[in-house]
């Protein structure tokens, strides 16, 4: 069977740990979109790994795959593979054919858009790891895949194509001078080893076929999404999202599997008790930004609870994961999980952080928003139109801070009474339960209710 991990909120709702605390039941992990702009956090018995690219099954020896709906930097992904080998473990990752390659030029030119989007204030904030625009060139069919890394004449045919276009466009539209990020000869060399090592060591495939047949086998699947559903290019508030689908339905166009195949599974949506974000864009529920982080919506609550905003960042370690930056932290927004149950069909979800949130006095949720004097109760699709929502909140009572070890141990009964308020609460409202809790960030601090694998 198949169990397919979402990000239902901005991204950083603790998937990794979340892939990580079922893996024991998969048999492979497969990521479906995004790239090396993710980060997943997976702690073992204190033992922190932090997974751009390699699927956090990693941890528990499980064959990953990168599926065709993923861009992959190659550079990024050795080194992460080398860097876990390093550190006693033993990744055994495939790649498919069809995902699509990440350049240095890409990486340059997102730096490019974003500064110059900086003149309007109306930067995305993006990891800088070249995403947006290695799915452009997919989407404009002038990517280089996988593949073709391993062909050395398709790959140089493929770069004396594209690459003087992006240099055109970096120094003439941009007026930016280029340099060895460009150099034709130099990326068909560097890329060519890198197509050398993906045959060395085996690691391309058909990720759908590779897949089906595991799963033809009777072995179980993950699905580990990346990013989360309000940065999907689709459904999150665009243009402030990534480039491509951690929704649910990512999962079959992502891996090359049927609908049927991952609907036929779970699809677990994973939520963090409060919200966090990085990067700009509205954010109605923000408790207090971080000054600068907001381009254009300087008035959505900055500074209104900063003191608030910065305990509970403090206390959650809410920094990327990728790139250090502190994270803008606001309470739970429901219209944005009712809207992100509807885009998944979740059949259970996981809240996590509950006992970064303990000890607060109370504990407030964003329930529904007030839009043009009518209250609404999901998000409406233009970011302006989100950007006006004000919300209505809801009170819960806090809980206390507790021993959170013995807590995961005793199980759900042993979750302070007012914080099972709260999930029963959430749980409702996304009509899904409640299959685990994230008390801490190690695999060890979590309820699990249920296990979706079972
Ligand atoms: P991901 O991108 O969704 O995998 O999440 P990240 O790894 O970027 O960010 C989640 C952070 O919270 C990581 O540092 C995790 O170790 C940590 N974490 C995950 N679950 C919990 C939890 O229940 N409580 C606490 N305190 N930390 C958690
Ligand atoms: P994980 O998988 C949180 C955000 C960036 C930016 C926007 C576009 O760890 O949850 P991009 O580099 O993708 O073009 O940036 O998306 N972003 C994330 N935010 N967690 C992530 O991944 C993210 N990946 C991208 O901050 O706002
Ligand atoms: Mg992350």
């Amino acid at each position: 069977m198949t169990v397919t991990i979402v990000g239902s909120q901005l991204g950083d709702e603790g998937k990794g740990g979340v892939v990580d605390l079922w893996g024991d039941a998969a048999d492979v992990v497969a990521r479906y979109q995004g790239g090396d702009n993710a980060g997943h956090t997976v702690v073992e018995g204190g033992t922190e790994y932090k997974l751009s690219l390699v699927p956090s099954g990693a941890v528990r020896g499980k064959v990953g795959v990168l599926g065709n709906g993923c861009v992959v930097n190659p550079a990024t992904l050795f080194e992460e593979i080398d860097d876990l080998r390093d550190r006693g473990l033993d990744p055994d990752v495939r790649v498919a054919r069809r995902a699509h390659v990440i350049f240095p030029y890409h990486r340059v030119l997102d730096g490019i858009e974003e500064e110059a989007k900086s003149d309007s204030d109306s930067e995305v904030g993006t990891t800088g790891r070249g995403i947006g625009p290695t799915y452009e060139d997919k989407a404009g069919r002038r990517g280089v895949r996988v593949g073709d890394l391993l062909d050395p004449d398709v790959l140089r045919e493929k770069l004396e194509y594209v690459v003087p276009q992006k240099q055109r466009l970096a120094e003439e539209v941009f007026g930016v001078e280029t340099g060895e990020e460009f150099d034709i000869a130099s990326l068909y060399e560097e890329y060519r080893r890198y197509g050398e090592r993906l045959a060395e060591e085996d690691m391309a495939v058909d990720a759908g076929e590779f897949l089906a047949d595991r799963l033809a086998d009777g072995e179980n699947v993950m699905f580990e999404g990346a990013q989360g559903t309000l940065i999907d290019i689709d459904h999150g508030n665009y243009p402030y999202v990534t480039s491509s689908n951690p929704t649910a339905g990512g999962a079959a166009t992502g891996t090359g599997l049927s609908p049927g195949v991952v609907g036929g599974g779970e699809v677990v949506g994973i939520v963090k008790a409060y919200l966090t974000r990085v990067g700009s864009g509205p954010l109605p529920t923000e408790l207090g930004g971080v000054v600068g982080d907001t381009p254009g919506y300087d008035e959505q609550g900055e500074g209104e609870n900063e003191e608030l905003a910065t305990y509970i960042r403090e206390e959650g370690g809410e920094y990327g994961t990728v790139t250090g930056r502190p994270r803008r932290v606001g309470w739970l927004d429901v219209p944005m999980l009712r809207h992100a149950a509807r885009a998944n069909g979740f059949t259970g979800i996981a809240v996590n952080h509950i006992d970064v949130l303990a000890g607060l006095d109370e504990v407030k949720v964003g329930h529904s928003y007030d839009l043009d004097g009518e209250e609404v109760f999901t998000i409406p699709a233009t970011t302006e139109r989100w950007a006006a929502c004000e919300p209505n909140y809801r009170t819960f009572e806090g809980w206390e801070d507790t021993d959170w070890g013995r807590v995961a141990e005793e199980g759900y009964d042993a979750v302070p009474e007012n914080a099972r308020a709260y999930l029963e609460y959430v749980s409702e409202e996304v009509d899904a339960d409640v299959y685990a809790v994230g008390v801490g960030p190690d695999r060890e601090e979590s309820v699990v209710v249920e296990n979706p694998f079972e």
